[in-house]
């Protein structure tokens, strides 16, 4: 998703007390910096979706779960503004954005310190010289590998069947395991009982597409 530039979108996040402007300077002590803004004693997990886009996903999980704390990555201002309008409406405690692009994740996060990353209608980059560029690719399973405890999981949902079918045989190469496969995720009741649509989602699967999902875990003899 790349929206048209809206100047001052730039400023505008800049400036904006939902965007942590210096990740790294929190890298390690994501536990501390949600405790002093939720204003408590406790150590909840820390879910991240790579590629938020507009955030309504990750706003509907972290209402939905405050036990959990989440932090939403997008890398282009204009469409990381969307989410911030939303964002001061619901005002939620348990979720922050970082406009970085998450070939860099590794500067903000501590080994080990994320407990799930989701992976939302990721852009499939269809020519072969871009396969790196896509989210799910093994570059980005590496990366992404670093960062999670060794429980930790990605969930990625996507209507593009290339790009599932090469989602699939990247996990291996990327240190991971499957733990779930669909291909018609909302035909199936029980993986879909409390699913949270993104808004990707709730277009493509309205004229009819099915979507593929999987859910892997770290494989921790890689
Ligand atoms: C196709 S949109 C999907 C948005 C949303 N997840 C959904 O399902 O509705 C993919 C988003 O991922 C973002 N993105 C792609 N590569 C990224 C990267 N390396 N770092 C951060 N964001 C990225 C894009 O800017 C775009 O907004």
């Amino acid at each position: 998703m790349r929206l048209r530039h809206i100047k001052g979108a730039e400023e505008t996040i800049a400036a904006n007390k939902y965007v942590v402007q210096d990740p790294t300077a929190i890298k390690g002590k994501w536990s501390d910096f949600f405790r002093e803004i939720r204003e408590d004693d406790d150590d909840h997990p820390l879910h991240i979706e790579v590629g938020m886009g507009k955030g309504r996903f990750i706003m509907d999980m972290a209402e939905a779960n405050p036990d959990i704390n989440y932090i939403g990555i997008e890398m282009y201002s204009s469409v990381l503004l969307r989410g911030l309008q939303k964002m001061e409406e619901r005002d939620l405690n348990n979720l922050r954005f970082l406009r970085i692009d998450a070939r860099y994740i590794e500067d903000a996060f501590a080994p080990g310190e994320a407990d799930r990353i989701y992976l939302n209608f990721s852009d499939p980059w269809p020519k072969d010289r871009h396969a790196k560029r896509r989210l799910p690719s093994r570059q980005f399973l590496n990366r992404f590998h670093n960062i999670l405890n060794d429980s930790g999981t990605i969930e990625f949902k996507t209507d593009n069947r290339d790009l599932f079918d090469f989602a699939l045989e990247e996990i291996a190469p990327g240190g991971f395991e499957p733990v779930v496969t669909t291909f018609d995720l909302h035909a199936d009741e029980e993986l879909c009982r409390g699913n949270i649509m993104t808004e990707y989602e709730e277009k493509f699967s309205s004229i009819g597409n099915p979507i593929c999902k999987y859910v892997i875990r770290k494989n921790n003899a890689t």
